[in-house]
């Protein structure tokens, strides 16, 4: 085809949206970033004291200036902070570079920089085969000032267009939650009334168009548990791409009632015993082998389209929990090996330790983008096997995970084994300087199976059974998929994919296995 021709038809495929359904997501990785901190447009690298709380200057061209490193690792799709306009100026909590303190629907936050610059993101994302998540705020408009400006508001510039003002006191009352205000005297968060007709309708037709103005493939919408459910089953249709909710609450049937209204939720409930099962090791796996399969169940679509995350703006980073790289490592891994769409917020793959907000939000530019890095690697590599794994099952995306732990009376189990076929993952807690064994009576795989571990490059052979038991003096987290579900063309272990270098006690005699078998709770 002509040149001119060409050119058409590529501006054509990347201005136009991918209207991308729950199902287009599945099989997706998310890099979350804050788009003031992850690039400026002229790449340069200014101071960004976290705890001043200030704008740093990232914009949408700084990041599609980078697409590159993230596109790198593995991921093909980026979720930005909130890009609607935010009160100007300094709080007392600063101001808001975080995006989530909207004061006018219909105006972008020009810091970020203007509507042409979002489309121009949107266009180079889909070029690439790579989506947009934006993150919406629906709940609240925010003032410094109080009482608030109503009048500066935009739409929603009346009194009456909001709830009385009230504080959540008691979160155990669900109507507080929904009806009374965030935030305090210093920002107010000033709770939008989501129960007049007219402002549903206003919220539902910003949606559309915000989605259709600036072709977005997917939305993330903030404080989800703030309004009523059945405020959200519109909102979502209206938007017309996936929705995926913040429901930040640890349990699982509190969270569930969110799957029936949204394409999807975060998976919260799943967070906490993981940052808590890995953090030392004392943390309780199976309590996050529990949650897995009590969401499953819990769940609309069990956990299929929730994502799996460790970190984000609003959560302390795990290394500021724990100094030991195994346990990371191990952390890390899960949401990869998990039923949901797994997410990386920026800065885990360099290695990121800021504590609770405001210090989680570091500045990427002081990591100078490197790639060549172990973290950035072990997370490419996750990414690679997810997709190898898919390739190699088409019902991967659509297989329950399943957790078997070993269950010893008395003790706290360190280690943890999840299976999703053709992956099987092995986790401990035990840290860089312990020690631990996996047994697994069925591993999913038939007997005398090659199972090489991506991170290692390990191979590792199945008993004649079908089962494994192996061991480890590093703590580091496994990954194991067939020998013959990975080929050259997924770069993942190419240099040991050849078969016989198996690892010394990587096969063991079922006998053995029968001896070991009232300790360990089968796979089911
Ligand atoms: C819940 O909060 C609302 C609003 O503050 C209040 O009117 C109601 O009495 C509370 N319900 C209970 C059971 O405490
Ligand atoms: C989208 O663009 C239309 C046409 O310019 C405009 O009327 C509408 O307000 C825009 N929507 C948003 C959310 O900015
Ligand atoms: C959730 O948190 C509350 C308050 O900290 C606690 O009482 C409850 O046991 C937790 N639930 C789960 C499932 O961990
Ligand atoms: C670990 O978690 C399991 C499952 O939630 C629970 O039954 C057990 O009591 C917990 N063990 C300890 C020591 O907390
Ligand atoms: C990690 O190590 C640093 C430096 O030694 C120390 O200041 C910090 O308290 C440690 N963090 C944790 C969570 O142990
Ligand atoms: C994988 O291959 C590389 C390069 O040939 C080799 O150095 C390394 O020892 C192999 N690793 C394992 C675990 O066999
Ligand atoms: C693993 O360690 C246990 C306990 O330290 C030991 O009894 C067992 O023989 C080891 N198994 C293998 C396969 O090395």
């Amino acid at each position: 085809m002509g040149l001119l021709k060409a050119l058409a038809v590529s501006s054509f495929l990347f201005v136009s949206s991918l209207a991308a359904s729950a199902s287009d997501w599945h099989s997706r990785s998310i890099y979350q970033l804050v788009t003031d901190r992850f690039a400026l447009t002229d790449g340069s690298g200014p101071a960004c004291n976290t705890e001043d709380r200030k704008y740093c200057g990232g914009t949408y061209r700084g990041i599609m200036n980078h697409l590159d490193y993230i596109q790198n690792m593995g991921f093909d799709a980026i979720w930005v902070s909130p890009v609607v306009s935010t009160f100007e100026g300094s709080s007392a909590y600063g101001e808001g570079y975080h995006g989530y303190w909207p004061q006018d629907l219909y105006s972008l936050n020009s810091h970020f920089g203007t509507g042409e610059d979002l489309k121009a993101l949107a266009g180079a994302l889909h070029k690439r085969n790579m989506y947009l998540m934006v993150d919406v705020v629906v709940n609240h408009l925010a003032s410094k000032d109080f009482p608030p400006p109503f009048s500066s508001f935009n739409p929603f510039n009346r009194e009456s267009d909001f709830h009385p003002r009230c504080l959540i006191t008691d979160y155990n009352n669900q109507t507080q939650v929904e009806q009374c205000w965030l935030g305090d005297d210093k920002v107010a968060l000033i709770d939008v009334n989501t129960e007049k007709d007219e402002i549903i309708n206003t919220y539902n037709n910003w949606i559309k168009t915000l989605v259709g103005n600036y072709s977005v493939d997917g939305i993330r919408i903030d404080t989800v548990k703030h309004i009523r459910k059945d405020f959200w089953p519109n909102f979502a249709s209206s938007s017309g791409v996936y929705t995926i909710g913040e429901v930040l609450h640890n349990e699982t049937d509190y969270v569930a009632g969110y799957t029936h209204v949204l394409d999807a939720v975060l998976d919260y409930p799943t967070w906490f015993p993981l940052v808590a099962g890995f953090q030392t090791q004392f943390g309780n796996l199976s309590s996050l082998a529990r949650v897995i399969t009590t969401s499953q169940s819990a769940y609309k679509n069990g956990l299929f389209g929730t994502a799996s995350f460790l970190e984000n703006h609003d959560q302390p980073r795990f290394p500021s929990l724990t100094n030991d790289t195994a346990r990371l490592r191990n952390a890390i891994t899960f949401p990869f090996v998990h039923d949901g769409i797994p997410i990386v917020y920026y800065g885990q793959e360099q290695g990121y330790a800021g504590g609770p907000d405001p210090a989680n939000r570091e500045a990427l530019w002081f990591s100078g983008y490197v790639q060549d890095k172990d973290l950035v690697k072990h997370i490419k590599t996750l990414n690679g096997a997810r997709k190898a794994a898919i390739t190699a099952n088409s019902q991967f995306l659509s297989t329950a995970v399943r957790p078997a732990t070993g269950h010893f009376p008395d003790l706290l189990e360190t280690t943890l084994a999840v299976s999703k076929p053709p992956m099987l993952a092995l986790f401990t807690n035990v840290g860089s300087s312990g020690t631990a064994s996996w047994k697994v009576p069925k591993s999913g795989h038939s007997g005398n199976t090659q199972l090489i571990d991506v991170l290692s490059c390990t191979i590792l052979t199945t008993n004649s059974d079908g089962g494994l038991t192996t061991n480890t003096t590093n703590g580091l987290p496994r990954v194991y998929l067939p020998v013959s579900a990975l080929s050259a063309s997924n770069k993942i272990c190419i240099n040991n994919l050849s078969t016989g270098n198996s690892a010394p006690g990587g096969a063991m005699p079922s006998l053995m296995l029968v001896g070991l078998a009232s300790f360990v709770s089968l796979l089911m």
